[in-house]
């Protein structure tokens, strides 16, 4: 018998270690100890025994019984440790991994220039006015000194609105405006002098678009009027801008020109901002760019705006956004801005 229970101990120990589940294990534990186990039925067999050798057996019998149990229950804990490491595996979390980046909007380009144009000339003292963008050709042409017929009006391919009729029957046409220009008489007829206002804006125009040339587009128009403002006040005023939107040091060039609404009339040149002046393609070789037309604004439109062009005088401006986006962002097709392409957008 002693030999016996000494090849069931190795056994059951074998078996143990072998269960490789909880299911497995209760198996081996019914082998050995369930009702009908082996090592049981041996204990159960033991007062069959002579006192002396009953004494002895029962001793080993029992002490393997005790033995068996403590090693299933080790096993049982090893296996359930096992068994949540799988789980825990199957859904591990490691929080010290850094997170997907969130997909953040921003500004749209364009909108970016206009923001930062008109935070400089706020803080040169210009006010922000606005006008719509449906404009009655009267405000887009006449009031800007260019009466039916005017030639000056070919400058300006425009788009036609249907008449409108109103209740005094009288006839009013309108346009989608050609430019930010009317903006100056809509204010000025609404305020007293002296002042400084800029009107950013859509504009547009009834042409084919290129790299230079879109249907819609927008403007920054500007207004100055005091007693004795000149064009030595725009230049600077103008210069001081260009350097501030820019970052860096900028020249100015006047070049005359003519628009109906100004007189004296200017074209506004200033130092290429690709090559710093030295000339390049961007240019035409020049070092200077073209940005945008200005002058002293007309004595007929300070009389349409109801002051009296005796005693006040100023300048007037309008620039394109969208070409100020351009060399900003060194893009050389303004159909760019207008896409909803991603992956030009996200550059910005
Ligand atoms: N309105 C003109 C255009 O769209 C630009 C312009 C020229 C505006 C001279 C002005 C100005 O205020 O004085 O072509």
């Amino acid at each position: 018998m002693a030999q016996s229970l000494k090849a069931l101990e190795i056994r059951a120990k074998n078996d143990i270690k072998k269960a490789k589940t909880l299911e497995e294990l209760d198996g081996v534990f019914r082998v050995y100890l369930g009702k009908k186990g082996v090592l049981i039925l041996l204990l159960k067999s033991l007062p069959r025994l002579k006192a002396t050798a009953r004494k002895q057996q029962g001793k080993t019998a029992n002490a393997l019984k005790e033995a068996i149990q403590e090693l299933v229950q080790k096993r049982t804990q090893e296996l359930q440790r096992k068994d949540t490491t799988r789980a825990e595996q199957g859904e591990w979390l490691d929080i010290t991994i850094p997170g997907n980046k969130l997909e953040r909007g921003h500004l749209h380009p364009l909108t970016q220039v206009q923001r930062k144009a008109q935070e400089i000339f706020r803080s040169m003292g210009f006010a922000v006015a606005e006008g719509p963008e449906v404009e009655s050709e009267w405000y887009n042409f006449d009031a800007l000194n260019m009466p039916p017929d005017h030639p000056a009006r070919e400058m300006w391919d425009t788009f036609w609105l249907e008449e409108e009729k109103h209740s005094k029957n009288t006839k009013e046409n309108f346009v989608l405006r050609t430019h930010t220009s009317p903006v100056q008489v809509r204010y000025m007829k609404e305020h007293t002098p002296p002042l400084r206002i800029i009107a950013p804006g859509r504009v547009f125009r009834y042409e084919a678009t290129d790299a230079r040339h879109q249907i819609n587009f927008y403007q920054l128009e500007g207004l100055m009027v005091g007693k004795d403002i000149s064009v030595a006040h725009f230049r600077a005023m103008i210069q001081e801008f260009y350097q501030k939107f820019f970052g860096k040091k900028i020249q100015v060039r006047l070049r005359p020109s003519y628009f109906p609404f100004t007189e004296p009339s200017f074209e506004v040149d200033m130092t290429c901002v690709v090559c710093g002046g030295k000339g390049c393609s961007s240019c035409g070789h020049g070092g200077f760019m073209e940005m945008m037309g200005a002058g002293m604004v007309h004595p007929n439109v300070f009389k349409v705006a109801g002051y009296n062009p005796k005693n006040w005088q100023g300048f007037a401006f309008g620039m394109g956004l969208d070409r100020l986006a351009m060399m900003k962002y060194k893009v050389e097709d303004i159909r760019l801005f207008y896409t909803k392409d991603l992956r030009f957008l996200q550059q910005f």
